[in-house]
């Protein structure tokens, strides 16, 4: 299949998505990953970037597409207008993308895919991060966690840091931060986290939001990267 998968600033299920990206290129699949701003920046954070670097190249169908080389009218989605993709993935999806989305807002590379993929109708599975009311354990990137950092004069973590995100006693610049986990080992006294576990409240307008997304014509809503790949196997 020629498929289109679309990846928003989420840090939940984005592992799992790119597991999913994975797993279905090697199984022969065409894909085109296109990235929001938002998730170029997160995949980063999360020290997945370069894993979706390496699967795509520069075959037709197979490329990288980022938000910020699509300026403001997004050319690339006029392949989903022209029908030249089977199906479009957007795992994982944030509130912010399924606010637009529902509400007809098409301006940025994303939501503009998925406009596009409606009025050229290709069939459009969307993963949202919001999709139950209560609480929701999610992961976190890096976090210098200040009740152990000990502020030592010459910061271990912060040497280890190829990117210089780390303010020694301060923070950890995230959008320096490339995820590599280097200053998680280099700390002695174990101040710097990587994907700790936390609890969020989901906010009812971000579940609202995605009920109205199940009435949508051509798009189905999943509850996991992984129902892609059930998806595939029975429309191949
Ligand atoms: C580390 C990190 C993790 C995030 N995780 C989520 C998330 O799980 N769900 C969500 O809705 N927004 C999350 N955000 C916020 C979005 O990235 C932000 O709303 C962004 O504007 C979304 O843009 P996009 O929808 O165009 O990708 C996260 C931000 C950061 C920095």
């Amino acid at each position: 299949m020629k498929i289109a998968w679309g990846i928003t600033g989420a840090g939940h299920l984005l592992e799992s998505s790119v597991d999913t990206i994975n797993i279905l290129k090697k199984e022969g699949h065409d894909i085109s990953i296109f990235l929001s701003g938002a998730g170029e920046e997160v995949l980063k954070m999360y020290g997945l970037y370069n894993q979706i670097k390496n699967i795509t190249s520069n075959e037709y169908y197979n490329e990288l597409i980022l938000e910020k080389d699509q300026e403001r009218s997004f050319p690339m989605t006029g392949r989903f207008s022209l029908g030249k993709y089977d199906l479009l993935v957007i795992s994982p999806t944030t509130s912010n993308t399924i606010g637009k989305i529902v509400n007809g807002i098409a301006d940025t590379l994303v939501t503009n895919a998925v406009a596009q993929a409606g009025k050229g109708q290709v069939k459009t599975l969307i993963v949202p991060v919001d999709l139950e009311s209560g609480e929701l354990e999610t992961v976190l990137p890096s976090k210098l966690e200040l009740d152990l950092c000990q502020k030592c004069e010459e910061c271990d973590a912060a040497e280890a840091c190829p990117n210089q995100a780390i303010t020694p006693g301060v923070e950890i610049n995230l959008l320096k931060c490339k995820g590599c986990g280097a200053c998680q080992m280099a700390c002695p006294f174990e101040a710097v986290t990587g994907g700790k576990k936390i609890t969020i409240h989901m906010r009812e307008i971000d579940i609202k939001n995605t009920e109205k997304l199940f009435k949508f014509p051509g798009v189905e809503v999943l509850s996991s990267p992984s129902k892609v790949m059930e998806f595939t196997a029975k429309n191949e």
